[in-house]
């Protein structure tokens, strides 16, 4: 008896034996006791007991946690990938704009890279009459010169439904009657504006974005005659002023 408690391990075999002795049910009890995700097993000698499954860790009783690779390590498929925790391990995918140069589901350090999509290279990604511009992950268009968007900012998202639309004045091209009213419209809402500061500020406002030609000859026009307002002006307003390779870079 003595030998027997000098070994730890056969004092434990002893002890499960006696206690089977005392209580015949202890060994289904322990197993009773296992957590859904554990399984009851008698490992190297020792008594049942429960141990939590593979890709769960916890005490096997009260919790068996699924190891979750894609919490616990921040970034592991970096800023263009996605974790996906599976049990027992976890896959990468890249995220919408990126596209694997591997397998669609890799592992880190595999080799496989996200690598941008180049989406203008789709054609007609941006509808007719539009510029596609690929950016990091996604892509936005703009209208070719005298197209203008059907609604909303000069970049858009054909996903929003927005098209390329002609520009109301387009047809001013060839048409001198259109370019006529076009300037006469145009110099009737400037002549309301006699202050030479604010009828400057109007032109550089109008003339901010892209223009068209008939916007061209329709401002150069309107300067022309403001230029007996613009000259009893006597304070300095050159700041604001739109420079005229501002007003004719179209
Ligand atoms: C056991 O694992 C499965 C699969 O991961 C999970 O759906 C279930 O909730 C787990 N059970 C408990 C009690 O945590
Ligand atoms: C069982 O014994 C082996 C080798 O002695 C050891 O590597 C393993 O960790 C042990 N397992 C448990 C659950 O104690
Ligand atoms: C992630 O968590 C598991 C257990 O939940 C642990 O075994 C592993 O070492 C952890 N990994 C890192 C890198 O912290
Ligand atoms: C559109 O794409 C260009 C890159 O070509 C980028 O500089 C710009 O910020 C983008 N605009 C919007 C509104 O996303
Ligand atoms: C995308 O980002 C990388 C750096 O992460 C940069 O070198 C590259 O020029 C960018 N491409 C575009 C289209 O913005
Ligand atoms: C524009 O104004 C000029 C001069 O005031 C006039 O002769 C011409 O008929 C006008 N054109 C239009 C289309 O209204
Ligand atoms: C210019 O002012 C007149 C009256 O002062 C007004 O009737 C007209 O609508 C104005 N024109 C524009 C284009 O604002």
């Amino acid at each position: 008896m003595e030998s027997l408690l000098k070994s730890p391990m056969k004092l434990v075999l002893l002890t499960a034996w006696l206690s089977s002795l005392m209580d015949p049910c202890s060994l289904s009890d322990i197993c009773d006791s296992c957590h859904q995700n554990a399984t009851c097993k008698a490992l190297n000698g020792s008594s049942n007991a429960c141990y939590c499954n593979h890709g769960y860790t916890g005490d096997g009783t009260t919790f068996c946690n699924d190891d979750n690779e894609c919490q616990n390590v921040t970034n592991i498929c970096g800023d263009r990938g996605t974790c996906t925790n599976t049990v027992g391990s976890y896959y990468c995918t890249c995220v919408s704009g990126y596209t694997s140069t591997g397998v669609a589901k890799f592992q880190p350090n595999d080799g496989t890279e996200c690598r941008d999509i180049d989406e203008c290279l789709t054609e007609q990604v941006c509808g007719p009459n539009s510029h596609c511009h690929n950016t990091n992950g996604s892509f936005n268009c703009t209208c070719q010169r005298d197209y203008i968007p059907t609604s909303g900012a000069e970049h858009f998202h054909p996903k929003s439904g927005v098209r390329c639309k002609e520009h109301p004045q387009k047809y001013c091209h060839d048409n001198i009657g259109c370019i006529s009213q076009t300037v006469n419209k145009t110099l009737e809402y400037m002549s309301n504006l006699t202050e030479p500061q604010s009828l400057l500020k109007e032109i550089v406002k109008k003339t901010s974005g892209e223009l068209t030609s008939v916007e061209v000859i329709a401002y150069v026009e309107a300067l022309c005659h403001s230029a007996s307002t613009l000259v009893a002006g006597e304070e300095d307003y050159s700041v604001n002023h739109p420079s005229s390779t501002q007003l004719f870079q179209n």
